[in-house]
C-alpha cells in the first residue's frame, strides 16, 4: 500500500491518534511522525526507517509549555533558547520525565524536545494531546527529505499518510543543544540555528561536541550519515567543467552546463542550505559516477552545511 498524500491536518491528527505513521512537513526537513506514547507506533517508526534502536527520537509539540511537560527540569539557558527560537530549527535535550518511553529515548536519562515552525504541522500537533516522535523521514543513513515527493519515493510503502506542506524552508535539520550539570550549553548537532545565534541569545560562548564515532553523544551523528550514494570530493574551488560522468556543485557562482549545480549563485548560505539535500539527491538520481563539491564558508549556517557535506563525502 502506498501512503496517501494529502493536506488535511485533521486527518493527519486522527491517524496519529490511532497509532498510524504520518510524515509531517517542518521548516527543517520532513519528519516520520508517530504517537510517542504508543509503543506500537514508536516500534513502527524504527522499523520503517531501518533505524537501530540505540538512536533516540525527538518529541514534537505545538508550543513551549506543551513540550516542556516531558522534561523533568528546564535549565535557565534552555528556557531562554526556547523563548527566542521556538517555533524554529532548535532541539533541546533535557532530563526526561518518566512518562517518556525508554524506546523513544533509547534508555537515556534525557529526551530531545522541539517545537517545529510549520503551520500545517503545528495545526496537527495542537489537535493531539500526546507528543509526536519524528525522526527525519528517510531510510537510516540517507539524506533527509525536504519535499513530500522525497518521502513518498523512499518510504511511501511503509507509512500511512504524508502531509504535503511544500518544500522545507530551512532544508537542514535542527540544531541540537544540551546543558551540562552546571547549566552550560553544548551543541550536539550543528543545524538550522547557527551557533552564533545561540551565543547572542545566551550572551556566552557555546561549545560544540559533535562526534563522528560509533558511540557519539547524539547517537544519530554517526560518521557515515547523509549518504547520497555518489562518491563526493570536497574542494575550495572546482577546476574544469562538469561532465555526464562527473558533476560539479558550485557555491558563489552559477552552474556552467547541464552537469553542474549551484548551491547559491551569489553565495547566500540560507539558499545553499535550502538547496543542499535536493542537490545531493539529484546527483544520485542522475547517475553520476562521482561529483566534486565546493565547500561553503565556515560560519553561520555554513558550519552545518559543511558538516553535512563532510558526512556525505565519507
Ligand atoms: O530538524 C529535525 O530535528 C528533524 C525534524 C523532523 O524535526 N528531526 C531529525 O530527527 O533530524 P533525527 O531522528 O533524524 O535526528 C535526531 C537526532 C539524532 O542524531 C539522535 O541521536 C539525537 O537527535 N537525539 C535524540 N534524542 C537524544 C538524546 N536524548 N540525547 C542526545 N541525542 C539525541
Ligand atoms: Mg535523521
Amino acid at each position: 500500500m502506498q501512503a496517501i498524500i494529502g493536506t488535511d491536518p485533521a486527518e493527519a491528527a486522527q491517524r496519529l491518534s490511532r497509532g498510524e505513521l504520518v510524515a509531517l512537513p517542518t521548516e527543517t526537513v520532513y519528519g516520520l511522525g508517530g504517537h510517542a506514547l504508543n509503543l506500537r507506533a514508536v516500534t513502527n517508526i524504527f522499523r520503517a526507517k531501518n533505524r537501530p534502536s540505540f538512536d533516540p527520537l525527538i518529541l514534537h509539540q505545538s508550543d513551549t509549555d506543551r513540550i516542556f511537560r516531558y522534561a523533568r527540569r528546564v535549565p535557565e539557558g534552555a528556557r531562554a533558547l526556547a523563548e527566542a527560537c521556538w517555533p524554529g530549527p532548535l532541539t533541546l535535550v533535557l532530563e526526561r520525565q518518566p512518562t517518556v518511553p525508554d524506546l523513544v529515548t533509547a534508555g537515556l536519562g534525557t529526551v530531545a524536545l522541539r517545537v517545529p515552525d510549520h503551520p500545517l504541522t503545528r495545526d496537527v500537533l495542537s489537535r493531539v494531546d500526546f507528543p509526536v516522535a519524528a525522526p527525519s523521514a528517510n531510510p537510516f543513513g540517507y539524506v533527509s527529505p525536504v519535499t513530500a515527493r522525497h518521502v513518498a519515493d523512499q518510504l511511501g510503502d511503509r507509512i500511512d499518510y504524508i502531509l504535503d506542506g511544500g518544500a522545507c524552508r530551512v532544508g537542514l535539520e535542527s540544531t541540537i543543544v544540551t546543558f551540562d550539570g552546571n547549566g552550560q550549553p553544548i551543541v550536539l548537532r550543528k543545524g538550522g540555528t547557527p551557533v552564533e545565534q545561540l551565543e547572542d541569545i545566551l550572551q556566552q560562548s557555546v561549545s560544540v561536541r559533535t562526534h563522528g564515532s560509533s558511540r557519539p553523544e547524539a547517537p544519530g551523528m554517526l560518521s557515515r550519515h547523509y549518504s547520497p550514494g555518489v562518491p563526493l570530493t570536497l574542494v575550495e574551488r572546482a577546476d574544469g567543467s562538469g561532465t555526464a560522468e562527473h558533476a560539479i556543485v558550485r557555491f558563489g557562482s552559477p552552474a556552467r552546463n547541464a552537469y553542474e549545480y549551484s548551491l547559491s549563485e551569489n553565495g547566500q548560505l540560507e539558499e545553499a542550505a535550502h538547496r543542499l539535500f535536493v542537490t545531493l539527491r539529484s546527483l544520485a538520481d542522475a547517475g553520476y559516477r562521482e561529483a566534486t563539491v565546493e565547500m561553503v564558508p565556515e560560519n553561520g549556517l555554513g558550519l552545518a552545511i559543511n558538516d553535512r557535506l563532510r558526512r556525505a563525502a565519507r
